[in-house]
């Protein structure tokens, strides 16, 4: 039997900073899983939950617990559960910020987790908890924008994707962001031309990963060097995945044959750089000036005739195809080594009490880099 309590990092009310404390362990219920956890990565969103909660996610009760990404093994399973076993090692996507959860029993700051199985894959024994933990909502942010009907809809990604030359490309603007490093392998999995944007010294990292053309996104000629390297080919989507992008995104849609669509993870104005001790009016006046971004952008795609949608990445998992991502996908894909975690990860420290200091980290930013703390101390049974 797993202990009764086990040690989270608890977020007790809206901008305030994380604190360790107790938390009762829950027994897994129908369909989820309870994970030993063995290492987190810190997305961009728990910083902004942290200090902007009650505006982006109102719904959010407290104490409440961040984290989407954890890798770990899992020490006991529901009822119903088949798929997994105790001692499975796995990757895997918490929800326990998101609305549909609202639960801190879900969320990945802490050292026990609950997970529901279709957000679960297991890992090859060679891969590290630490290395694994960099995909979760980046794998599943990649996927939702790539593939579900609401945002570019394209063909789906297979284990054994197809050799014949790709008749169509994919522009993955951000290839070095974590999402950007899933993007381009899922869509070459799903036999697209991948051109990525990304500085100039991460065009290896890219090319690694699948993409067939890099364009530096500083280059004031990067439009025309994208068009260049489409090379004849239509354009099914892009993929904007860096803040301030989506005008660009939106140039570059207008001016190459295709559907005409952009797909955004990120905001026209970041909200990352938030630390917790600005007042709440720098905060609202950033949001305002999102909004006005988000209102330039709708009229700037209008006018070119460009369709565009805002990803909610976790969203995917809800999608009947999205929900078997981690088993058909994922999992087999990792197994069989075409499908790799990336970018590497930058661990910040040992232990829950190293998260706040990787927040900071993630804050100042990285590059093809994903800031994760590794938890060796959490108890085994
Ligand atoms: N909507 C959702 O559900 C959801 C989920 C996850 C993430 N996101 C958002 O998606 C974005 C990516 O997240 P992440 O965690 O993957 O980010 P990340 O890895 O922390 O992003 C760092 C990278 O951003 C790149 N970058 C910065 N400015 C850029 C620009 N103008 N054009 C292209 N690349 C640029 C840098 O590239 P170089 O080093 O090459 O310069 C760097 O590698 C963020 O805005 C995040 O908030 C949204």
């Amino acid at each position: 039997m797993p202990p009764s309590t086990h040690h989270a990092a608890w977020l007790r009310a809206p901008r305030q900073a994380l604190a360790l404390g107790e938390a009762a362990s829950t027994p897994p219920g129908p369909g989820e899983i309870l994970v030993q956890n063995r290492a987190i990565a810190i997305n961009p969103f728990d910083g902004i939950v942290q200090s902007l909660g009650s505006v982006v996610t109102p719904w959010l009760r407290y104490p409440a617990v961040l984290g989407s990404d954890l890798c770990g093994e899992v020490v006991a399973v529901g009822p119903g559960v088949s798929r997994f076993a105790p001692g499975d090692r796995v990757v895997g996507l918490a929800l326990g910020v998101e609305k549909t959860a609202n639960r801190g029993a879900e969320g990945a700051f802490q050292e026990r987790v609950i997970l529901r199985e279709a957000c679960a894959a297991r890992i090859p024994p060679e891969l590290a908890f630490e290395q694994a933990a960099v995909l979760p909502l980046a794998f599943a942010t990649a996927a939702c924008g790539l593939f579900l009907a609401r945002h570019l809809g394209l063909r789906h990604p297979s284990v054994a994707p197809p050799g014949q030359a790709p008749d169509e490309a994919v522009l993955v603007w951000g290839a070095s962001t974590s999402v950007g490093s899933c993007a381009v392998q899922l869509a070459a999995a799903a036999g697209y031309a991948v051109i990525a944007t990304c500085s100039a010294r991460q065009f290896e990292h890219a090319r690694r990963l699948g993409a067939g053309a890099c364009v530096d996104y500083r280059d004031p000629a990067a439009l025309e060097r994208i068009v260049q390297a489409l090379d004849g080919r239509r354009l099914a989507g892009v993929l904007c995945l860096a803040v301030g992008a989506a005008g660009a995104c939106i140039d570059v849609a207008a001016r190459c044959p295709g559907p005409r669509k952009v797909a955004m993870a990120s905001t026209p104005v970041s909200l990352v750089d938030a630390p917790l001790d600005r007042q709440l009016g720098w905060k609202l006046r950033r949001l305002a000036r999102m909004g006005l971004g988000f209102a330039r952008l709708a009229l700037r795609a209008r006018r070119s005739g460009v369709g565009t949608s805002a990803i909610w990445g976790s969203s995917v998992v809800e999608d009947p195809w999205g929900s078997r991502l981690f088993e058909d996908f994922l999992e087999p894909a990792l197994a069989s080594g075409s499908f790799r975690p990336a970018p590497q990860p930058l661990v910040a420290g040992s232990g829950l009490a190293a998260i706040p200091e990787a927040m900071a980290m993630l804050r100042q930013g990285v590059s093809a880099r994903k800031v994760v703390v590794s938890l060796p101390g959490a108890r085994p049974d």
